[in-house]
């Protein structure tokens, strides 16, 4: 067995990788979220949230679908102050990104809290999810729907950044535009990715308000 130091950034404890189980229930009073999650999270979402409201603008000026966003819920106000809005949102977006998924690796938080996901778990937590049994009790752990969910929205977090790149700089990133399938295909890539990680966050956020606490975790960490 390999033996590895996993610092906790929400206990301030070194743990053995090998003993981490026997750890696995948290004293009354633990951080839930550690400070840095927090901080990320709440950038992230605002930032996602300019990066929606602007991208709808952006959308109406050239609609990809039969259809437009109302203009009282997009933001820029015509297509040159969207996309404004959206290139300064974007660094925040990238960079907090960059920091969120560079310390969710390095402190283990990923592998602790997201994984594993078995098929079966997530089949069983959406049947109890569906009439009302599943459990919420221990915030600092994660169900397998929330694993799945969660880690889908990063894995999306992602993908519209790339294919965000890709519309960005056809010309000088043309092999990541290609990787894509080509310009077109990117806009409707990035276009998907919207509607996923919007729809990921009408569950989220009502889920937020719903059980008990969490929201508190996420701003006071516990
Ligand atoms: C690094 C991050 C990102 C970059 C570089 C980026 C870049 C772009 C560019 C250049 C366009 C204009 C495409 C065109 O001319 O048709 C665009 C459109 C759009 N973006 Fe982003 N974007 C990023 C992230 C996001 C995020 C996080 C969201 C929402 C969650 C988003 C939503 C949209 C939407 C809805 C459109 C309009 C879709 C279309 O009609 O093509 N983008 N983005
Ligand atoms: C598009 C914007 C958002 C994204 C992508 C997002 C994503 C996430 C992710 C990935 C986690 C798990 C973090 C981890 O443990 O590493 C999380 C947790 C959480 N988020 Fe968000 N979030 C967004 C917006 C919001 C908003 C607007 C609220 C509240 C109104 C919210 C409330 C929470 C809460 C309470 C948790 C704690 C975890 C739980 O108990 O389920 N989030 N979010």
């Amino acid at each position: 067995m390999t033996i590895e130091a996993v610092h906790d950034p929400a206990t301030s404890q070194t743990n053995l990788s090998g003993l981490r189980k026997l750890d696995s229930s948290p004293p009354v009073g633990r951080t839930i979220h550690p400070l840095w999650l927090r901080l990320t999270h709440w950038i992230n979402a605002v930032a996602m949230v300019v990066m929606i409201a602007s991208g709808w603008e952006i959308y109406n000026a050239s609609p990809l679908f039969p259809f437009s966003f109302p203009s009282s819920i997009t933001l820029g106000g015509w297509l040159a102050g969207a996309l404004l809005w959206h290139f300064a949102a974007m660094w925040v977006l990238a960079v907090n990104g960059v920091v969120y998924l560079v310390l969710g690796l390095a402190t283990g938080r990923f592998r602790r809290k997201l994984l594993p996901i078995r098929p079966g778990e997530v089949i069983a937590d959406t049947r109890a999810a569906f009439t009302g049994r599943l459990s919420h009790d221990d915030l600092s752990v994660y169900n397998a729907v929330q694993k799945l969910l969660y880690l889908g929205v990063i894995v999306a977090g992602i993908v519209i950044v790339l294919s965000g790149l890709a519309i960005w700089k056809p010309v000088q990133l043309q092999e990541l535009t290609a990787l894509f399938g080509g310009y077109d295909t990117a806009r409707y890539v990035h276009f998907f990715a919207m509607a996923a990680i919007v729809g990921f966050l009408v569950i989220h956020v009502v889920m937020a308000f719903v059980v008990p606490k969490s929201l508190r975790a996420m701003i006071i960490g516990r």
